[in-house]
């Protein structure tokens, strides 16, 4: 990807940007609409590829709209760079409240650091909702008070860490955010006795399902899942064709992958890992930028990571039909006794066709949360990626 923070010119240079406060400070239910806005403008953003998806308001002294920008993803310029080169004179905002999501980052990756570039145009007043907790992207806040701009944190603080917790809680803990995804008939079998399970559900659940994949940056399966049923894992639209965006499949256990397995014509390759040390395959997925995972089961792996304490987000699909016998959904989770269940908050109940989809956190972290984890290195436990596109995504630290 190109570098595409924009250059100064030197006279833009030379022209000392003021940094006094704004004339008129901008009231607090203005600077709240304008948090709301730029939470808006992140959400146009991808919610794959690494990156968190982050939006920039630039407010005058009067409290108007002088310019908006978003992050189109990791490799383009940052949601402050993206409002700053929308002003009337491009990285002119001498006098301005820039308002953004996430505090503005303070290293130099495929891009510079925010904190310089809104120095440089001579911002007054920077606003945020969430402090950025990578370990060398944050300090921007710091920096930017070093040079005289006014500097608020929190605004919304509770909305935006909503807004952005997948993203949070992958850097935060230093591993993507899991998602754990299985299709079930109401009596909790994920597959008839001879091993078939596709189709549980009818037509509607499984579009959403391909739309969930999409919106991922990798899917995970255990080696069963691919000898059973040599899936194709794509994403795909309700005629069958590839959607734009195609998750990494990765294949998690010690057993090959057959040569003629579907899954070794996936779009984006394929990443056997040949392991089933789970943390190894989550802390290298997290070192690829791949930061949001859907298992995919089946029953063994899922039942794995759950046990694991790696599941943020449960997607369960019920259909209404039974099919008794052994293959229940999951097996063992290491779990004795009542006490010891998992409890769960549901977050959603949809209809979707005559399926139902029922979406679950925990009711705790399973895991404790460790902000130094984000600092943590990434594991060299060797996984092999056999890929048409192998080309890792650089984690956020290096955006
Ligand atoms: N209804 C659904 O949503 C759904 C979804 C997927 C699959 N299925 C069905 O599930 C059945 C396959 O079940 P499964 O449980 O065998 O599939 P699986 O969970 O995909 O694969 C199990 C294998 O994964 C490997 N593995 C990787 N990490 C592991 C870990 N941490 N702990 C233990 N094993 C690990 C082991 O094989 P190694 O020896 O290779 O390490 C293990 O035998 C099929 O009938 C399939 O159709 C249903």
């Amino acid at each position: 990807m190109t570098e595409t923070t924009p250059q100064r010119t030197a006279s833009r240079a030379d022209a000392a940007p003021a940094h006094a406060a704004p004339a008129r400070r901008v009231d607090d239910a203005t600077v709240e609409q304008a948090v709301r806005r730029a939470l808006e403008l992140a959400a146009l953003g991808p919610v794959t590829g690494g990156n968190p998806q982050v939006g920039c308001v630039l407010l005058d002294a009067e409290g108007r709209t002088v310019a908006e920008g978003w992050h189109h993803g990791a490799g383009t310029p940052h949601a402050e760079i993206d409002a700053l080169s929308k002003l009337p004179v491009p990285h002119d905002a001498r006098g301005l409240t820039a308002i953004v999501t996430l505090e503005p980052c303070n290293h130099t990756g495929r891009t510079g650091p925010c904190s310089e570039a809104l120095i440089a145009a001579g911002v007054a007043r920077v606003v945020y909702a969430v402090a950025d907790p990578g370990a060398n992207s944050s300090g921007g806040g710091a920096r930017l008070r070093e040079a005289g701009v006014e500097v608020d944190g929190g605004v919304l603080e509770a909305e935006a860490e909503f807004f952005l917790r997948r993203w949070l809680t992958a850097v935060r803990r230093g591993r993507p955010w899991v998602t754990v995804k299985w299709a079930s008939t109401l009596d909790g079998r994920a597959a008839a006795a001879d091993g078939t399970s596709q189709w549980i559900t009818g037509p509607a659940a499984r579009q959403r399902v391909h739309e969930q994949r999409s919106a991922s940056d990798a899917i995970l399966v255990g080696t069963g899942t691919v000898l059973a049923d040599d899936p194709s894992l794509t994403a795909r639209g309700d005629g069958g064709e590839l959607l734009a965006a195609q998750p990494m499949p990765v294949v998690i256990g010690e057993t090959a992958v057959p040569a003629d397995a579907v899954l070794r014509s996936h779009p984006r390759g394929l990443i056997e890992t040949g392991t089933r040390d789970l943390a190894a395959v989550l802390a290298d997925l997290d070192a690829r930028g791949l930061r949001r995972v859907y298992v995919e089961g089946g029953p063994t792996l899922a039942s794995a990571i759950i046990a694991a304490g790696y599941a943020d987000e449960y997607l369960v699909y019920l259909a209404p039909a039974l099919l008794g016998g052994e293959k229940l959904a999951l097996g063992d989770l290491g779990i004795r006794t009542i006490g010891e269940a998992r409890r769960l908050r549901v977050t959603g109940v949809e209809q979707l066709g005559d399926d139902l989809l029922i979406t679950a956190e925990p009711a705790e972290p399973a895991e404790p949360v460790d902000p130094a984890a984000s600092a943590a290195p990434a594991s060299t436990t060797a996984v092999s990626t056999t890929a048409a596109s192998t080309t890792a995504v650089p984690s956020t630290e290096e955006n």
